[in-house]
């Protein structure tokens, strides 16, 4: 039998919306599983099962969804502590260290990881790995300007650097008018290392290395669902 992983991806964002409460702020995630929390969260607010929801998304195109579903929307200048967000993730380690970004809003849902109390990561069982960079490469959100040398850059610290592009063949342009890089360095033994050289770099805006801000990550799998939270 083949996995399902939709059904998967599904189950690990239902079982992350059970934990939202009536009054609470809440993060809205980018990609197909955070996808599902979101329909599921606007499920809960028509029944009356939620009530006193404001929500912050990580993406323009999750606010447009979110507008859509008639899910209450809020801001950081009325609300700069979020109690709860849940989102996906492209690869996730035994220490709940994260890369993120597949989908292109690595900034937004950085800053909005960084303000949560509660960062719940919904993944299928695939997106787990020993160590970060096995399986996917570091997006790396870049200003047009001086683009190449920041290429070059990334080249010079290991990595095999490719251009994200659209499907018709542009350049992809992120929600602030940045441009990705997706950075492959292969296995990345010292995370924490890489991410300094890259904040530390002018022309990075942000990186798809996210340290230490997830709390706990639900995995669904082939056997049932894991909810593993962070030690630290
Ligand atoms: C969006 O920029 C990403 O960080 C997503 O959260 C990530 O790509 C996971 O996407 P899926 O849930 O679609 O696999």
């Amino acid at each position: 039998m083949t996995a399902d992983y939709t059904d998967m991806k599904r189950k690990a964002a239902q079982q992350a919306a059970t934990f939202i409460r009536s009054g609470q702020v809440v993060g809205l995630g980018e990609g197909s599983t955070a996808n599902f929390a979101i329909q599921r969260l606007a499920e809960l607010l028509r029944s009356g099962e939620l009530q006193d929801i404001v929500c912050i998304p990580t993406s323009l195109r999750v606010e447009k969804l979110a507008c859509e579903l008639a899910i209450p929307l809020t801001t950081f200048a009325e609300h700069p502590v979020i109690d709860i967000t849940i989102d996906g993730a492209d690869e996730v380690d035994p220490d709940l260290n994260l890369i993120k970004g597949g989908g292109g809003a690595l900034f937004r849902e950085k800053i909005v990881a960084q303000a949560s109390r509660r960062e719940i990561i919904v993944i299928d069982e695939t997106k787990y790995s020993q160590v970060l960079g096995t399986n996917w490469a570091v997006p790396v959100e870049v200003l047009p300007f001086g683009w190449h040398s920041q290429r070059d850059f990334l080249t010079s610290l290991g990595a095999e650097v490719t251009l994200r592009l659209t499907e018709s063949g542009q350049p992809f342009v992120t929600d602030q008018g940045n441009l990705i890089v997706d950075c492959d360095f292969g296995p990345i033994p010292e995370p924490a290392e890489l991410s300094e050289q890259l904040c530390r770099r002018v022309g990075i805006v942000e990186h798809g290395l996210f340290l230490k801000l997830a709390t706990e990550v639900i995995e669904a799998g082939s056997t049932g669902l894991r909810h593993i939270k962070s030690k630290g």
